[in-house]
């Protein structure tokens, strides 16, 4: 069973941003099958890896629109990405180190809330600033 699933009420309306958000819940889900079946390191390791690098493109996407159109509320959302990210590179380095309890379930849920709340409070935030700066255009 996946942890997380996609479902409207994450949307942010902009069809970049929900398919990138769609494509991290999936390497989360990943993520989770890969601890539940007790994997080895070998095969944890990438797949953390990959979490981590595809959430560094996808936050550089959305702090990219943030720059574009002088978002407001930046400073406040990209100091969540970071602490996010910060958090998410300690796990991996201790799990590196050897500590392998640390990458559990806990680790899990905490990642599947983090994603949830961003996504509905700040990344929904900014999905609804960029639709109408895209509107002030059209207009
Ligand atoms: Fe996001
Ligand atoms: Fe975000």
């Amino acid at each position: 069973m996946s942890l997380m699933e996609w479902d409207d009420r994450l949307s942010v309306g902009v069809a970049m941003i929900d398919g990138e958000h769609k494509h991290l819940i999936a390497l989360v889900n990943k993520l989770h099958d890969a601890v539940r079946t007790n994997q080895s390191k070998e095969v944890l390791g990438p797949v953390l890896e990959g979490l981590i690098a595809y959430t560094a493109s996808h936050f550089g996407h959305e702090q990219g629109e943030m720059q574009r159109t002088n978002y407001p509320q930046a400073r406040a959302h990209i100091a969540e990405h970071t602490a996010l990210a910060k958090a998410v590179l300690d796990v991996q380095a201790k799990y590196k180190a050897g500590q392998s309890a640390v990458l559990g379930m806990e680790v899990l849920a905490f990642l599947k809330d983090w994603l949830i709340k961003h996504i509905k409070g700040s990344d929904q935030a900014l999905g609804a600033y960029l639709k109408a700066q895209a509107a002030k255009k059209v207009a």
